[in-house]
């Protein structure tokens, strides 16, 4: 049977921190479908359209699928046949808000499992809000993000 795994996030945008997980992801997964939810809690940059192609300029594999989703995590899950949930763990302050997530997710659907994946140090400290900030303010992105995104946040926050 083939391990089917959602990685699900705003990516807005896309970050080198997300494109690290979804390789490491891919060490253990037979398909990844990468989910592009909106987060209540935040106003997007980005339409969903343009964040999933955003990921499919920067994810060239075969397993991977990115997709535009609406509604519950768990729902999504189970659309596609996802058995995990894979999330990144970059700092302590992430800790309480993804552990709230994943026993919220687990109390919904109790045989989805949610897996917190380390990043690697080079991308660990990369937030798509802390990168909306600095481009915002004309800041170069180009260590935190690769080229297309960095490409779209100067088509976003144009020099005036
Ligand atoms: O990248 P983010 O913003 O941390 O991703 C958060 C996201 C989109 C995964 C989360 O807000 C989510 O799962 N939204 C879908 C709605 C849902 O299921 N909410 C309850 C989760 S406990």
């Amino acid at each position: 049977m083939s391990r089917i795994a959602i990685y699900a996030g705003s990516f807005d945008p896309p970050t080198n921190g997300h494109l690290d997980l979804i390789q490491r992801s891919l060490g253990f997964v037979d398909r990844l479908v990468v989910g592009v939810l909106n987060n209540v809690a935040k106003a997007p940059l980005f339409t969903a359209d343009e964040r999933q192609a955003l990921i499919r300029a920067c994810v060239d594999d075969a397993r991977v699928d990115v997709r535009i989703f609406r509604g519950l995590l768990v729902d999504v899950a189970h659309e596609v046949g996802a058995t995990l949930v894979i999330r990144g763990l970059r700092v302590v302050a992430d800790f309480d808000y993804e552990m709230q997530m994943a026993l919220t997710n687990r109390q919904l659907a109790p045989a989805l499992e949610t897996i917190f994946m380390v990043p690697s140090l080079e991308t660990a400290y990369i937030s798509s809000t802390l990168v909306k900030q600095v481009a915002q303010f004309q800041g170069n992105v180009s260590g935190f993000v690769p080229p297309p995104v960095a490409a779209a946040l100067r088509a976003k926050f144009p020099r005036t």
